[in-house]
């Protein structure tokens, strides 16, 4: 029987999936996998008072029994992967034998961030407002295939290879804007030093997978970003680089393995980076008491997230096209602090050949909820949950068609209601 279950964030990212995704591996799971994306994604977590911030390993490594993977569809930045690899470690969380990446997963080099900034800065009023990692550069040298795969990294002669073709290409766009060079000795230096480093912890994944499969263990894969942010199915070009909602081909498993994809979704909407918002709150008193109680800030650049009200719209969008049939709704204990709550149950479209929903001229039809006005963060039961917050609980699930499981109200670990409403 299928085992594997996938949490994905069903907006812009933020949406708390970090603290899901501890609590169910914590829990259930026996392996937390990461199948897209790499070091823009920022998951953080907080365990007994400690706040543990994470980039690019699986948030399932924290609860000190889970295997993580990352599989071929995470670009790989061997910097940041050491730098966590020492961060865990000396938080006393062992990744020895816990950790596994595959062979096959891509390298995001020092030159993809430093272009990614290049082309950010340029653009300015245009840029898509990307976290400057390099992301979308990495993905497309892998779609161009000249980029340099992990296991290239133990084959020095074509590791170098490989390495002279992108740094000439880099290198000429790097001269004509008077950005320093891609220096080739230093590159391979660097590199060759974090092969020898992460070589144990390299293997095929794949059959890692079916081999866990086979054996019944309980696989938990863990989105990075949000659909709305997936390349394919998000708000174009104002997107990530990867496929959010691409689970099967990112993660070497196949669509009868997985049994169930869990959406978490934030009471409330933010967003980082430039592009369509249509719910955002213009009223900044009321963004600016969300933000702060939400602690509304980029783990990965720091950038103020732009606030608004949930959106209906969009999330029976993702919900559909992922097949989530149960959602975890997180940060509800933030909604405290307002005293009237809007959701966005349509669009006026503007008359265009198409309907889209990523229009920036869509006007959100707004219902409103009265706020709860009280502090939620310590109940544990859905009955001891104020009315108000159930009703505008139920009327989302019942919007979007799906079963809400957890209902996040805190920071913490245990700061969760399990609902069996
Ligand atoms: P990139 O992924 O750095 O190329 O950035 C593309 C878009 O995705 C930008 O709007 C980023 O702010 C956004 N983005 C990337 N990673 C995350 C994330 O983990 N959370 C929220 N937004 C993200």
């Amino acid at each position: 029987m299928a085992s594997v279950s996938c949490i994905v964030g069903c907006s812009y990212g933020d949406e708390g999936k970090g603290k899901i995704v501890d609590f169910l591996s914590q829990q259930d799971f026996d392996i937390t996998v990461r199948y897209q994306g790499g070091d823009n994604a920022g998951h953080t977590v907080s365990i007994n008072n400690n706040v543990f911030k994470l980039n690019l390993i699986p948030t399932g490594i924290l609860t000190g029994k889970n295997i993580a993977v990352l599989t071929h569809g995470v670009v790989i930045n061997l910097k940041t992967l050491l730098t966590e690899i020492a961060y865990l470690e000396k938080k006393d969380i062992t990744v020895k034998d816990r950790l596994f990446i595959s062979q096959n997963a891509h390298l995001l080099l020092s030159f993809h961030a430093k272009y990614d900034s290049l082309i950010e800065n340029l653009n300015n009023q245009e840029s898509i407002g990307t976290t400057k990692k390099g992301i979308g550069y990495a993905y497309s040298d892998k779609i161009k295939r000249i980029n340099l795969q992990i296991k290239d990294l133990f084959d020095s002669e074509l590791c170098y290879k490989k390495l002279v073709v992108l740094a000439e290409y880099y290198n000429k766009i790097f001269q004509e804007y008077g950005v320093p060079l891609v220096n080739l000795d230093e590159e391979m230096a660097a590199i060759s030093h974090a092969a020898l480093q992460i070589k144990p912890f390299v293997c095929d994944t794949n059959k890692l997978l079916r081999n866990a499969i086979k054996k019944n263990k309980k696989i938990l894969l863990e989105g990075a970003q949000g659909v709305l942010l997936d390349i394919d199915y998000g708000n174009y070009p104002y997107v990530t680089s990867s496929s959010v909602a691409n689970f099967y081909t990112n993660s070497g498993l196949n669509y009868l393995d997985i049994a169930n994809v869990i959406g978490v979704v934030k009471a409330y909407s933010t967003r980082v980076g430039n592009g369509v918002f249509v719910t955002e709150i213009e009223d900044e008193s009321i963004a600016d008491k969300i933000r702060e109680k939400g602690n509304e800030y980029g783990t990965v650049t720091g950038r103020k997230r732009r606030i608004g009200w949930l959106d209906l719209v969009a999330l029976k969008y993702a919900i559909s096209l992922c097949g989530i049939k149960s959602i975890a709704v997180t940060l509800v204990d933030v909604l405290s602090v307002v005293d009237r709550i809007k959701v966005c149950v349509d669009y006026n479209y503007p008359e265009t050949m198409f309907q889209d929903i990523f229009n920036p001229n869509n006007q959100p039809i707004y219902i409103e909820f009265p706020g709860w006005k009280e502090d939620i963060s310590q109940i544990r039961n859905w009955e001891d949950l104020p009315n108000t917050t159930k009703i505008y609980l139920r009327f989302i699930a019942k919007f979007l068609g799906v079963k809400i499981t957890h209902v996040s109200v805190g920071r913490q670990r245990d700061d969760m209601v399990v609902v069996n409403d």
